[in-house]
């Protein structure tokens, strides 16, 4: 069987910038809307045009700039929203829109105070309607993850036949288990007559830490793009994390599943953005953190200086990583205090190692980590 290509849609410059604190100017969105093209992301979401004039300017500027990916603006089911943010995406060499409306019962009688009939009649007219301004249209139904299956295919096949090219199924709230996720999927791709006239799509928060479930469980079940930010971010707890979805199709070559992604570049653009909305990478992120090629326990250290496998998944390399780090703490063993010293000058044979090795224990009991600077030092102290 071939390897199918899952798109990645980047909404780093909108859901991502939702959260509090993390407005992006201009300037840094175009450097990281360039980053995320070279990159390789398929799709960029530059913003929600309509929203702001500044968030208009950033997603016009973005449409200039992009030479490679998609550019999206996103709308609610509402003619103005649709004409601006057609307005700003006039310039992309490849736009979208991506309009939508809330289809969950909660969200119907709470928010729309209107019937399941009148929700399907909005959202085909905002489709007709973007379609007469671009051709690739991005429905979304908002709290998806909610929504009652047979009702949700409904809305899909209506807004397939209004010329939707992607469904976005967004689990807007998180609240999905990976199973129910990938069967609600499965179910659309079953019952939508028209389905394979569009591309499903996943769109996962993280408000229970599923959103990387629940999109990988999506495009097993037959969707082929996820929606997702860099380092995870987004309004709560969350959107599913880009380098997470990327580096599980990598690493698992049994999905037959791919990206565009160069996920050699994974790494610094977390960093950009990371230092661009001034939103740290917690250590212990997956794929990108600090922590994530670290090793500190001795059993885990002295098996990877034998053979790095036996304990790292991921080539740090792949990530952009430049290499795996031996961190010398109390929990270290001989083997890690031998080959951090020998990577800094000092190659110690038994006898001194067992010397040497007293005299650190002594030292990383104060101090919470060892660096190459305490090394001299402690070699001093065991008086070889
Ligand atoms: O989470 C969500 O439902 C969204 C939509 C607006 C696409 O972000
Ligand atoms: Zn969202």
């Amino acid at each position: 069987m071939a390897t199918d290509q899952v798109q990645i849609f980047d909404t780093t410059l909108r859901d991502g910038e939702q959260v509090p604190g993390c407005k992006l100017d201009t300037k840094n969105k175009l450097i990281i809307a360039e980053r995320l093209d070279l990159l390789g992301v398929d799709i960029i979401e530059a913003g929600f045009p309509i929203s702001s004039p500044g968030d208009f300017h950033s997603v016009e500027e973005i449409a200039k700039l992009v030479k490679n990916a998609t550019v999206c603006g996103l709308t609610r089911s509402v003619k103005k929203d649709i004409e601006v943010a057609a307005d700003a995406l006039k310039h992309a060499k490849r736009p979208r829109i991506h309009t939508g409306i809330g289809t969950s019962d909660s969200h119907i009688k709470y928010k729309f105070n209107s019937t399941r009939e009148k929700i399907i009649e909005r959202a085909v007219a905002a489709v007709t309607y973007a379609k007469t301004f671009v051709e690739d249209v991005e429905f979304y139904a908002e709290d998806a993850g909610r929504t009652d299956n047979e009702f949700l295919a409904r809305v899909c096949e209506a807004v397939v036949k209004a010329g939707a090219t992607v469904l976005n199924i967004p689990d807007t709230t998180g609240y999905c288990l990976p199973e129910e996720y990938g069967a609600k999927i499965k179910y659309l791709k079953e019952n939508v007559t028209g389905i394979d006239k569009a591309t499903l799509s996943c769109h996962c928060h993280n408000d229970l830490g599923l959103a990387t479930a629940n999109s990988i469980a999506g495009i097993i079940n037959g969707a082929r793009q996820i929606e997702c930010t860099i380092n995870g971010i987004g309004e709560r707890a969350g959107n599913t994390s880009l380098e997470e979805v990327v580096m599980i199709m990598r690493q698992h070559p049994t999905l037959k599943l791919d990206t565009n992604i160069n996920s050699k570049l994974l790494y610094d653009t977390s960093r950009l953005v990371s230092e661009s909305m001034g939103m740290m990478v917690q250590p212990n992120k997956a794929v990108v953190g600090a922590n994530a090629f670290a090793h500190s326990s001795g059993i885990h250290q002295d098996g990877v200086i034998k053979n790095r496998e036996t304990y790292e998944i991921m080539n740090p390399h792949d990530v952009g990583v430049t290499e795996s780090a031996i961190v010398l703490t109390a929990r270290s063993g001989r083997a890690a205090l031998a080959y951090r010293a020998k990577n800094v000058g000092f190659e110690l044979d038994k006898l001194q190692l067992d010397k040497v090795y007293q005299e650190f224990l002594k030292f990383a009991d104060l101090q919470k980590e060892i660096s190459d600077n305490d090394i001299p030092k402690i070699i001093e102290a065991a008086k070889l």
